[in-house]
């Protein structure tokens, strides 16, 4: 599609009704939440810069989608976003955040209990570091929306992070867990905490998540830190990274992200394990990186013309000009189920800068 003439909003919202057709769920209600998130983003024209440096993705546009499939052939698709405002700033885009779950509650069946009981450790009053709040809606298959909110561990300064996240399990009554995450992913100086999350809905599934970013960590790093979730094997986190980055043996680049939830009953150990991979440090471009993971999902059993579909929902560009596109891969493991999401950027402003 060109771009030329058009806002982020018109180029996202395209990009996110194809991938609805491609999920097979209605696009009115994702439509309508990401230009709700995107807030003061959404009507910026593209010919502009960016109106504030996001992190959610490579060339700062505010706002990723993924897609989720588990082995079952079930697939979700998902918004990972910053909310904007009119002034961003720090301060300003941690409060027009907190007004964006304030609106969202007013409509939706939010269970607001755990961000309350956590949510001032996560807003000081001059945040530091990326971010403070994201979001991510998640779309099951009828198009229904799920909420979660991500939080930044380095809110307070990176020296304070194990503290805040510390706190933040004692007061959920997860002590106990963060004590066994700690034992097998948080042993190396470059083991950092990233994101502290939740799910906002209700129920006993609600999750409380965290991510260790695991800088230069090798397959073996990564098999450990699966090793605290009791039932799973972490020999497929271990193949997962040789199928996807063949002949890397230490993950240099970005880093290899392990996240843990924790669900009603999970006090001492969490019951599920994700390995996120930057897939777009590890190939030459997104033409390597549709062969693997096409592979990855041959190997689970996942029609890989899925992928196809997602690639042709956001773009028409050469894949060989470039990596980035997909930006991560990653493995969910639970003892029951296991499955797969694909990180696709957006590309709005001209996607990961290529060294
Ligand atoms: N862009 C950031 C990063 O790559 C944050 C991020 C976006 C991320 N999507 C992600 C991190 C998926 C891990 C997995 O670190």
């Amino acid at each position: 599609m060109s771009t030329t003439g058009g806002t982020l909003g018109e180029l996202t919202k395209h990009q996110l009704r194809n991938l609805c057709r491609v999920v097979g769920i209605d696009e009115s209600d994702p439509v309508r939440l990401l230009g709700e998130v995107l807030g003061a983003a959404d009507a910026r024209p593209l010919a502009q810069p960016p109106l504030w440096p996001s992190d959610v993705a490579d060339d700062a546009t505010p706002a990723e989608f993924s897609v989720q499939v588990n082995d079952t052939g079930q697939r979700h698709l998902r918004i990972l976003a910053e909310t904007l405002p009119e002034h961003p700033s720090p301060t300003n885009n941690l409060r027009a955040a907190r007004d964006l779950v304030d609106s969202l509650a007013d409509r939706y069946d939010l269970q607001l209990d755990k961000l309350r009981a956590v949510a001032d450790l996560f807003s000081p009053d001059e945040p530091q570091g990326l971010f403070s709040w994201w979001f991510s809606f998640i779309f099951d298959s009828r198009g229904q929306p799920k909420f979660k909110v991500y939080f930044n561990p380095n809110v307070r300064g990176p020296e304070r992070a194990h503290e805040v996240v510390s706190e933040a399990f004692e007061r959920l009554g997860l002590a106990e867990a963060f004590l066994t995450v700690g034992d097998h992913a948080l042993q190396r100086e470059q083991d950092r905490l990233t994101f502290f999350a939740l799910d906002l809905d209700p129920g006993p599934q609600s999750r409380v998540k965290l991510y260790i970013s695991q800088h230069d960590a090798t397959a073996q790093d990564v098999m450990r830190a699966a090793g605290a979730v009791p039932g799973i094997s972490p020999a497929q986190v271990g193949d997962f990274c040789k199928l996807l980055a063949p002949g890397t043996r230490r993950f240099t680049g970005r880093p290899l992200v392990s996240s843990y939830s924790l669900i009603e009953g999970d006090r001492e150990k969490p019951s599920n394990y994700s390995i996120y991979l930057p897939l777009r440090d590890y190939v030459p471009d997104d033409s390597a990186a549709r062969e693997r993971v096409r592979r990855h999902l041959r190997e689970h059993r996942i029609d890989p013309v899925l992928l196809d579909e997602i690639i042709g929902s956001l773009t028409g560009r050469d894949l060989s000009a470039g990596a980035g596109l997909l930006a991560h891969v990653s493995l969910r493991l639970s003892p029951d189920q296991t499955g797969t999401t694909v990180y696709a950027s957006s590309e709005a402003y001209g996607g990961t800068p290529q060294g």
